[in-house]
């Protein structure tokens, strides 16, 4: 439940003394991944569109070691494309440029980029470094580009090539710049990581003071300071970002705090009972669990398009937390689990043409007449980092591990009309895959695992008899961020155990496929 976010990029995660880099972003797919692996080397960073004014990108400067250029689609010499502002190579920071952020660097100080001879250099490349931090004399990195620097400004020195990449890392403005023609920040680029970390530490000298630990405190902090005496709503739906969030605000705020349970009708089995246990009895949140379901699926009646559906639970959700909200007094604010890449998506999004998909339910908005001022402590943290603050906060192992679970719920699991008999028999399926998982170890092995019903009816034979029942779909997939994803190589012994529990224990089911589509081309979810 998520109502509109406040100005991005407000400068307040950080410590007194804590270092930062600021990316810059030329509409790489990779910037988030840059941002993930500097926070892995412990530094705190923060991204911002190459388009945001200079002293957006510095903020307060006594707190900035560093700046990176991120890679992006454009063509530097393109009419239109993102150009550098030379005042980033002027701060007195080290600046490291990478592809696109390189390109636009040695354009912006007189060399020259030209299309690359033969179609540019895609993939695995071997590079031959003769004095590049980090790097060994010869290692496997991976580029992606179809423009090369074909003469370096003046000042420039190379320090690593590749056979279609004379300049592939270099070195200029006094040594205050680095470049890299490949991608330190993917995994393919063998000592991507140990590049990264010379540069943070050797050239930037920024310390590794980003941990979990020091943000707690300092939010905790931060909450009491925002809130004072008054009380805070926040909404709760038993997933790992909510969760830690109810938590840190119970340690921040006790009994000031009130936590909204909505039972929508369109949960797993078990998961209501979970919640309630859980957060009312281990860590004595002050919990409400409201039994919205007649209500949820009184409106979905008859629906089958995707998007109504979604559409409608969004609403709903919206007028059963209104209501509740009007009940409980003095609650000035509202807690939200907002993540960085929320933060940064809506940014992007605002920055150029952006298609939707699907009509995430939770990045709506509140109604204004609700009045509340946000309480978003996880604006600028990743999941990852979520999920490290939720096992310092002592969350169990089931809930900080969870796989992600949509707003929507089963509604989009159950393709076609959505109602009681239909949601049961999925919710079945989807306990006796859950269950097999579990037990085999795969949950763990999987980023996500559920069941979709599909609206067709296939024949089978059972027993003696012809059967004409639904066909019920297997989905599991392999992600790191779920933008992109792959279909998870399980056993066949495994899928046919699944298949033939859920067959013989299913009432309704005589037909079970696994579904091995990749994303994209499909999404994780069915609709
Ligand atoms: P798709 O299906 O778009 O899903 O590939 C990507 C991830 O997002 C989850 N998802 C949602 N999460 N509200 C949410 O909170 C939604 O409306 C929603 N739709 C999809 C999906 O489960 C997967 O993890």
């Amino acid at each position: 439940m998520t109502a509109p976010s406040a100005a991005p990029h407000t400068p307040r995660s950080l410590a007194e003394g804590q270092d930062c880099v600021a990316i810059v972003d030329f509409g790489s797919q990779f910037t988030q991944l840059i941002a993930r692996r500097v926070r892995e080397h412990g530094v705190f960073c923060r991204i911002h569109p190459c388009s945001a004014p200079l002293d957006e990108i510095v903020g307060d400067r006594s707190h900035l070691k560093g700046v990176i250029l991120s890679g992006g689609p454009r063509s530097v010499y393109e009419e239109g494309a993102p150009v550098l502002d030379r005042r980033l190579l002027e701060l007195g920071v080290p600046v490291l440029g990478i592809c696109y952020g390189l390109q636009a660097t040695v354009r912006a100080l007189g060399g020259a980029v030209e299309p690359g001879s033969g179609g540019g250099e895609y993939g695995r490349t071997e590079l031959h470094a003769s004095d590049l931090p980090g790097a060994p004399e010869r290692s496997v990195v991976w580029m992606s580009h179809g423009d090369r620097t074909t003469r370096l400004p003046d000042g420039f020195r190379t320090l690593a090539s590749s056979e279609g990449c004379p300049f592939a890392a270099v070195e200029g403005f006094d040594g205050r710049f680095l470049g890299l023609q490949f991608h330190p920040e993917v995994t393919h680029t063998e000592h991507g990581s140990s590049m990264l970390e010379r540069f943070l530490r050797d050239r930037c000298g920024a310390a590794a003071t980003w941990e979990m630990g020091s943000f707690l405190e300092h939010a905790i902090e931060r909450v009491r300071e925002q809130v004072g005496e008054a009380r805070v709503i926040c909404g709760l739906s038993g997933g790992v970002d909510s969760s830690t969030l109810a938590v840190l605000l119970q340690r921040a705020l006790g009994e000031r705090l009130t936590c909204v349970f909505v039972d929508n009708g369109l949960l797993r089995a078990g998961e209501a009972d979970e919640v309630v246990s859980t957060f009312g009895g281990h860590f004595g949140v002050d919990l409400r669990a409201i039994d919205a379901s007649t209500q949820f699926l009184g409106r979905l009646a008859g629906v089958t398009d995707p998007e109504q559906k979604r559409r409608i639970i969004g609403k709903t959700f919206i007028d059963v937390f209104a209501e509740q909200a009007r009940t409980i007094d003095d609650a000035r604010f509202l807690a939200q689990g907002t993540l960085y890449p929320d933060v940064i998506e809506s940014v992007a999004a605002h920055g150029g043409p952006t298609s939707t998909i699907k009509t995430h339910h939770n990045v709506g908005g509140l109604p204004k007449d609700l009045q509340f001022e946000l309480v978003e402590p996880f604006r600028e943290l990743f999941k990852d980092e979520v999920r490290a603050l939720g096992r310092l906060l002592g969350l169990p192992e089931s809930i900080v591990a969870r796989h992600p679970f949509p707003g929507p719920g089963l509604a989009v699991r159950v393709l076609g009309e959505v109602n009681a008999e239909r949601l049961a028999v999925v919710r079945e399926a989807d306990l006796i895959f859950r269950d097999e998982l579990t037990k085999s170890g795969w949950m763990a092995r999987t980023s996500q695992a559920f069941c979709v019903l599909l609206p067709v009816r296939s024949v089978g034979v059972m027993g003696d008899g012809r059967s004409y029942e639904s066909v019920l779909a297997l989905r599991s997939v392999d992600t790191s961020d779920f933008m992109t994803a792959d279909w998870s190589r399980l056993p066949h012994d495994f899928l046919a155990r699944v298949s033939n529990r859920i067959i013989n224990e299913v009432p309704g089911i005589n037909r079970v496929v696994y579904d091995v589509s990749s994303k994209p081309p499909a999404t994780i979810e069915w609709e």
